[in-house]
C-alpha cells in the first residue's frame, strides 16, 4: 500500500478501520496498435507506473470517490439512478463501481481515494487502470469474486459506456494478466495469452511528448469505423470475413482493386495486416535478442502508422526521430492510440542516461517543447498469479 495514500485518505476521509488499497500498473505497448479491435495481435506489458486506490466500506449507502490528479470529490447514493448530467472522471468513476455492483446481493457504501504516478492520457493506459482499480476495491469490499477474463470485459465494456470510446480489450488484459519481466502476446480473438521475455540488458524507456490532442476521441472512432468499412468491402468483393484479421497481405490487392489505392480503406487494413505481421516477427526478435529486427520493426510500424493509419503527430515523429539519431537506441516508436502521449523506446542499459538526454534535447530543438523521460520495469498485472491486491 502506498504510504503516502493511506496518509492522504486519513486526511480527507479521517480515522477509523483500517482502509484496503490496490496499486494498479499502466501499460506499455510494445507493437501492435490499432490492432486488438480487429482481432488481431498486440504486445503490451505491464509497468511500474501506478494508479493507487484507497477504500473503506462506510455505514451507509454513499459513495464518496476522491481524486487526487483532478483535485475533486464525487459522491452519490447508491439507491439513485446515475445522473445524466454528470461528466468526465466522475461519469466514469461512478459508472464503473455500479457495473460492477450489478447484481450483487449487499451494496455497501463505500470512501474511496484514487492518487496515481501514471501519466493521464498519455496513452499508458491510465483510463483502464482508474477503471481495474475502483472495480477491485469495490468488488472486494461488496465480497464479489472477479474472473480476470470476465473483469477484463466489463472493464472494456465501461469504458464504452461511461467514456464513450469503443477501445478495445488490450489495455485491460494487459494491467490485469501481464507478468513480471514479460511482454504479453495476446491474441485478441481467442483472448489467449504468452509471455515473451524481454531481454535483460534492454532497457525499456518511455519518453512523453507532454502533448494531448483532443481529437484523439474522435479519430479513434474514425479509425475503427473505417476499419470495419474495409471489411465491409472485402464482404462484397465474396471474400468471406469476420474482422481485417482475415486478410492475409495476400489479399490485399483485392481491396486496393475494389477501393482504389488511394483510398482511406486500403490504407487503414494495409497498415492492420502489416502490423499484426510485424507483432508476430517481434515476438521472435525478443526471443532471439535480435537487436537491429527490433529496430527496423518498430520504425516500419512508426512510419506504417503515420503514413498508412493517420495517427501519430508532429510532436511523435520528432521524439521518434530524435531518439533513433540517440546513442544506444534500439528501437522507437509512437505508442497507444496516437495523437500524442508517449513514445516507447528500448534503449541499451549501459547507454540509457546518454539515450534520454539526446533524445529530450533533439525534441526539444526540433519542437520547441520539453518531453520527460520515465525508465521502466515489466511487472506483473494485478490478477496475475504475483498480484498486488493487498
Ligand atoms: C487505445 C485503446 C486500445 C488500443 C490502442 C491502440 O489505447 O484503449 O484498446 O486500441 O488505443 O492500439
Amino acid at each position: 500500500m502506498s504510504a503516502v495514500s493511506l496518509d492522504r485518505f486519513r486526511e480527507i476521509f479521517g480515522q477509523g478501520k483500517e482502509p484496503v488499497s490496490i496499486s494498479v500498473p499502466g501499460r506499455v505497448n510494445l507493437i501492435g496498435e490499432h490492432t486488438d479491435y480487429n482481432d488481431g495481435f498486440v504486445l503490451p506489458a505491464a509497468v511500474n507506473r501506478y494508479i493507487h486506490v484507497t477504500g473503506r466500506a462506510r455505514m451507509d449507502r454513499c459513495v464518496a470517490v476522491h481524486s487526487i490528479a483532478f483535485g475533486e470529490q464525487h459522491q452519490f447514493c447508491l439507491e439513485n439512478e446515475i445522473s445524466p448530467l454528470l461528466s468526465g472522471w466522475k461519469y466514469f468513476a461512478e459508472g464503473v463501481i455500479r457495473t460492477v455492483l450489478t447484481g450483487a446481493d449487499k451494496q455497501v457504501g463505500m470512501d474511496l481515494l484514487v492518487d496515481n504516478d501514471l501519466p493521464v492520457g498519455g496513452g499508458l493506459s491510465s483510463s483502464a487502470a482508474f477503471a481495474a482499480g475502483l472495480g477491485m476495491i469495490t468488488a472486494g469490499l461488496n465480497r464479489i469474486e472477479l474472473q480476470p477474463l470476465e473483469f477484463a470485459g466489463l472493464l472494456q465494456k465501461a469504458e464504452h459506456k461511461y467514456v464513450g470510446v469503443e477501445c478495445g480489450i488490450m489495455d485491460q488484459l494487459s494491467i490485469l494478466l501481464s507478468r513480471r519481466g514479460s511482454a504479453s502476446l495476446i491474441d485478441c480473438r481467442s483472448l489467449q495469452i504468452d509471455h515473451i521475455p524481454i531481454p535483460a540488458d534492454w532497457s525499456l524507456v518511455i519518453m512523453d511528448t507532454g502533448v494531448r490532442h483532443n481529437l484523439a476521441f474522435s479519430e479513434y472512432s474514425d479509425r475503427r469505423l473505417q476499419c470495419a468499412r474495409a471489411v465491409e468491402l472485402y464482404r462484397q468483393s465474396g471474400k468471406e470475413l469476420t474482422s481485417l484479421r482475415d486478410v492475409s497481405a495476400g489479399d490485399l490487392d483485392r481491396l486496393e482493386k475494389i477501393a482504389g489505392s488511394n483510398s482511406v480503406f486500403f490504407h487503414r487494413c494495409r497498415h492492420v495486416v502489416s502490423e499484426n505481421l510485424r507483432v508476430t516477427e517481434a515476438v521472435q526478435a525478443l526471443r532471439t535478442s535480435d537487436e537491429k529486427q527490433i529496430g527496423q520493426l518498430f520504425r516500419e510500424s512508426h512510419r506504417s502508422l503515420g503514413n498508412d493509419f493517420e495517427v501519430t503527430c508532429h510532436e511523435l515523429d520528432r521524439m521518434v526521430e530524435a531518439a533513433w539519431h540517440a546513442p544506444g537506441c534500439i528501437a522507437a516508436r509512437m505508442t497507444g492510440g496516437g495523437f500524442g502521449g508517449c513514445t516507447v523506446n528500448f534503449v541499451k542499459k549501459d547507454t540509457t542516461e546518454q539515450f534520454i538526454k539526446a533524445t529530450l534535447s533533439g525534441y526539444s530543438k526540433k519542437t520547441g517543447r520539453t518531453g520527460t523521460a520515465i525508465q521502466v520495469s515489466s511487472i506483473s498485472g494485478i490478477m496475475s498469479c504475483e498480484g498486488r491486491l493487498q
